[in-house]
C-alpha cells in the first residue's frame, strides 16, 4: 500500500502532463490536472462520486460534509485514487452556516492558492410531503440549504473564479421543472430558484469569463435516496417503477451524474454556460406514465 500510492500519483501526473498539454493535438480537454475544486456535500452520494472522478482527473479538492467520519473515509479513497494528502482538504460543517462557507473558501485558497471550480451539491433527502401540510420550518430548510447557501457560496468564490476564469456547477434536480406531487415539493421550489440563479449568474459572470452550468439529476440511487425508503421492498418497488419511467430502463448511479459535472468543469465545455443537463435517463421528456404502448422490436438488428 505504501509503495502503491506514489506510483498511482506519478502515473496520474504523467498521464495528465502528456494528455493535457495544449500544444499536443491529442490533448485531453477533460483533464482537471491541478485545477482546484470545492465540492460541497462530498462526503456521500453524487458529491463523493464527483470528488473521486475529479481526483482521478488530477484536481486538488476541498471536500465537505457534516460528518467528519465520512469525510475521512472519502479522503482515504482519494488518496487510494492517486491524490496526495497535499491535494485534498476537508471542511466539516453545515452549509447553512456562513462561517463554514467562509472557512471553505479561505482554507482552500490558503492551501491551494486559488479556486477554479465550485460544485454546489450539498443537500439530499429532506422534506417529502404534500403542499397542504407544509410548515414554515420546512420552507426555511429548503430555502437555506438548496438556494441561499449555493448563492452566497458562489458569491464568496467569485473573486477567485474571476482570477482563474473558472466555473460553477449547480446540482439541481428534475423536480425543479417537473412536478411530482408528494415527492420533495419543498426542495423543488428551491431547486427551481437554483436553476434561475444558474441563468442569472451565467449572464452576469460570463462578462468575467466565469461559466455557470447546472445538472438536474433524475432518480439516482444514493445513501439519502435509500434512507428515504427504509423498507427495502417498498424501495425496490419504487425504484423499479422509476426505472420504467426512464427511456433507458434504469435509474442513475452517482457516477453517472459525476461524469456530467466533470465535463462541465473541464475545458471540453468551454463554450457552455447557462446550460442544463438532465441526468435522468430521459425521464423528464417522457410523458408516458406507465400506459401500455406498442413497442418496436430490434432483435433483428442483433443477429
Ligand atoms: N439522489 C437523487 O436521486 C437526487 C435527485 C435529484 C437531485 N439530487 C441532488 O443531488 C445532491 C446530492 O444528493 P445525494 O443524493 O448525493 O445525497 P447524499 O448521498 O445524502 O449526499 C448528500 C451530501 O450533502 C451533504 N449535506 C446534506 N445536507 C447538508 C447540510 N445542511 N450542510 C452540509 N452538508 C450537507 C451530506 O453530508 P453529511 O452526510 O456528511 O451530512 C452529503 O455529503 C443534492 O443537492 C440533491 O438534492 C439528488
Amino acid at each position: 500500500m505504501v509503495l502503491k500510492l506514489p506510483w498511482l500519483t506519478v502515473c496520474r501526473k504523467i498521464k495528465g502532463i502528456i494528455t493535457y498539454n495544449s500544444t499536443y493535438p491529442m490533448m485531453d480537454r477533460l483533464s482537471l490536472l491541478d485545477r482546484v475544486a470545492v465540492i460541497t456535500g462530498s462526503s456521500s452520494g453524487i458529491g463523493e462520486a464527483t470528488a473521486r472522478l475529479f481526483s482521478k482527473r488530477g484536481a486538488k479538492i476541498t471536500i465537505h460534509g457534516r460528518s467528519e467520519e465520512k469525510l475521512e473515509e472519502v479522503k482515504l479513497m482519494l488518496l487510494q485514487n492517486g491524490s496526495t494528502s497535499e491535494e485534498v482538504h476537508t471542511v466539516t460543517g453545515d452549509i447553512t452556516d456562513p462561517a463554514v462557507r467562509e472557512k471553505m473558501v479561505e482554507e482552500t485558497v490558503q492551501k491551494f492558492g486559488c479556486i477554479d471550480i465550485l460544485v454546489n451539491n450539498a443537500g439530499g433527502g429532506g422534506q417529502a410531503g404534500f403542499l397542504r401540510d407544509v410548515t414554515e420550518d420546512q420552507m426555511d430548510f429548503a430555502f437555506n440549504v438548496y438556494l441561499k447557501a449555493p448563492v452566497l457560496l458562489s458569491k464568496l468564490c467569485l473573486p477567485y473564479l474571476v482570477k482563474r476564469k473558472g466555473n460553477i456547477i449547480n446540482v439541481s434536480g428534475i423536480t425543479a421543472t417537473e412536478v411530482w406531487p408528494g415527492a420533495f415539493p419543498y426542495n423543488s421550489f428551491a431547486k427551481a430558484g437554483l436553476d434561475n440563479f444558474t441563468k442569472f449568474a451565467a449572464a452576469e459572470f460570463g462578462q468575467a469569463g466565469v461559466r455557470v452550468n447546472c445538472v438536474r439529476p433524475g432518480v439516482v440511487v444514493t445513501p439519502s435516496f435509500n434512507a428515504a425508503f427504509p423498507d427495502s421492498s417498498v424501495r425496490e418497488q419504487f425504484l423499479s417503477s422509476c426505472a420504467k419511467r426512464t427511456l433507458l430502463d434504469f435509474n442513475g448511479a452517482p457516477e453517472d451524474v459525476a461524469e456530467i459535472i466533470a465535463f462541465y468543469a473541464s475545458d471540453a465545455a468551454k463554450f457552455l454556460t447557462g446550460d442544463f443537463t438532465c441526468a435522468d435517463g430521459g425521464r423528464s421528456i417522457n410523458c408516458n406514465h406507465g400506459e401500455t404502448m406498442p413497442q418496436p422490436n430490434y432483435d433483428d438488428f442483433l443477429t
